[in-house]
């Protein structure tokens, strides 16, 4: 088990597969500049299948989410879910991507053993998207989605994020397509892990503004709050259901105290948070030879240094190194 000093035990394991993308969104990385892993440091596809077998054989974890940067750039993707997904007990197995490529890849995927789905897409205008990533991309996004709601990787969720002066509009709208393609909205607070680090708090869109604006157009009940557990999403039935619409707000509303989370980098190091400012190493355990009890002492031990939340309240809070693409959504 994998439990800090608080006694929070995680049991979902975030994996990124690789820091690189092929979108620049404004929020996560600068236009160019950002230094790549090298590859000898990227951590192998047997070294990735090992490290998620001891975790969920030895460490508890039920639920393991392939991330990136852009997961979809790992040549090796479909063979690593098919090896996660044999084992036991299996786990709940799911990809966040920016949707690039899942038009081509989504039945394998499902086929290899892929749950689900989170797809990021912030805008509806496709001027806004290429304002927003920097690409040309829209059109593939769309895509994607379409590719993964047919081949089953259900429900599809999208994770929008608002920006001032951008897409602070689209809200509605977003929703409205959302409801009608069968895909479930969630939006996500903007948080300082951009590269450029020019994330400011007054100049986010917050949960409640983005709820007030929901409201215009939907009947928006909120969800029992049995229901949500460690799910970082708040969430409400949208005009008396079954659409659902979710918001995330690790900003204004930080759920900390129940989250059940760990993360592995791409290059082999343990996170307890995505703003956590210390990693600890298991790719040196890994290549040095270390049997699997010691790779669990590891993570065992990396847990408990987990702090008790993200100390963005704190005055003295202070960015982590890492942005995002490199830490993994
Ligand atoms: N704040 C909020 N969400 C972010 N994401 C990337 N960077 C940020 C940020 N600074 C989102 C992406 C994706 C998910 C993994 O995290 O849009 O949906
Ligand atoms: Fe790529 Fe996701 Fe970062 Fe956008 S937010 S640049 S899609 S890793």
């Amino acid at each position: 088990m994998l439990i800090d000093t608080y006694g929070r035990v995680a049991t979902d394991l975030r994996v990124s597969l690789t820091d690189r993308c092929n979108l620049r969104c404004t929020y996560c990385m600068p236009e160019t500049g950002l230094q790549w892993l090298a590859k000898p440091d990227l951590l192998t596809d047997d070294e990735i299948v090992r490290l998620v077998r001891i975790a969920v054989t030895d460490l508890g974890i039920t639920e393991v989410r392939f991330t990136g940067g852009e997961p979809l750039l790992r040549p090796g993707l479909v063979g690593i879910v098919e090896r996660c997904a044999a084992l036991t007990p299996r786990p709940r197995l799911s990809l966040t991507t920016n949707g690039i490529g899942l038009g081509r890849t989504a039945e394998a995927l499902k086929a290899a053993g892929l749950d689900r789905v989170n797809v990021s897409l912030d805008t509806l205008r496709p001027e806004v998207f290429a304002t927003l990533t920097r690409r040309r991309r829209h059109q593939d996004v769309l895509d994607g989605l379409a590719a993964a709601h047919a081949a089953g990787l259900t429900p599809v969720k999208v994770n929008a994020v608002l920006m001032p002066g951008l897409n602070d509009d689209e809200a509605p709208d977003l929703l409205a397509w959302a409801v009608r393609h069968d895909y479930e909205l969630r939006f996500i607070e903007q948080m300082p892990l951009d590269a450029q680090h020019g994330w400011k708090r007054d100049g986010m869109i917050t949960a409640e503004s983005i709820l007030s604006s929901l409201r215009t157009r939907f009947d928006l009940t909120p969800e029992a709050e049995d229901e949500r557990g460690a799910a970082p999403a708040e969430r409400w039935t949208v005009d008396g259901g079954p659409a659902r619409v979710g918001v995330i707000a690790s900003v204004t509303r930080p759920f900390c105290a129940a989250c059940d989370r760990t993360r592995l980098t791409a290059d082999g190091q343990i996170r307890t948070c995505l703003f956590a400012r210390e990693e600890s190493d298991l790719r040196g355990a890994l290549r040095s030879g270390a049997p699997d009890e010691e790779i669990a002492r590891l993570w065992r031990l990396a847990t408990t240094g987990k702090k008790a939340g993200s100390g963005l309240d704190d005055p003295a809070f202070l960015q982590p190194q890492r942005p995002m693409s490199a830490i993994g959504g």
